[in-house]
């Protein structure tokens, strides 16, 4: 069968891109651990409750200095609200939801996660910039959705 040149090249170029593609993802996932923030770990969306963790969503000092915030979604608020972080430091987010999909935006930052009922969501973050920054739920979860906004603050701490 007779392929023209232009067509031929056009092929292996197209060829060659998705083999790029693949590596790409290979690499990220395999050497630097890329991967959704969900889905990783799940919880029972109706035992919250007494759940150990998420029972009592707030912000909390791991014994390593670590900062981790749990976050419990709920039709239309975000539990604990306002979250107190400190400044230039790695915080931790961990968030699910106790009944149907929502988001989870700190608007200005690259902190984007889903809230889904049955699963955890974790990504961590520094805040460079003290201050007031506006949360807000970017899935659509129902009649009062819009209204679904919580507050961060990032406080300066003292030496
Ligand atoms: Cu919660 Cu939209």
């Amino acid at each position: 069968m007779h392929v023209e040149l232009y067509e031929r090249i056009w092929m292996w170029a197209a060829g060659a891109l998705v083999l790029a593609f693949l590596v790409t993802i290979g690499i990220t996932a395999g050497m630097q651990a890329m991967s959704p923030p969900s889905h990783l770990e799940t919880v029972d969306p109706a035992a919250l409750d007494s759940h150990p963790e998420f029972g009592s969503p707030g912000v909390a000092q791991r014994p390593d200095g670590r900062v981790v915030v749990t976050v419990v979604a709920s039709t239309f608020f975000f539990t604990p609200d306002p979250i107190e972080v400190p400044a230039r430091r790695p915080v931790t987010f961990r968030i699910t939801s106790s009944d149907v999909i929502h988001g989870f935006q700190i608007v200005g930052t690259n902190a984007n996660a889903m809230a889904i009922p049955g699963y955890v969501s974790q990504f961590t973050i520094t805040f460079d910039r003290p201050g007031e920054y506006l949360i807000t739920c970017n899935e659509y979860c129902g009649i009062a959705h819009h209204m679904m906004v919580g507050t961060l603050v990032v406080r300066e701490e003292r030496p």
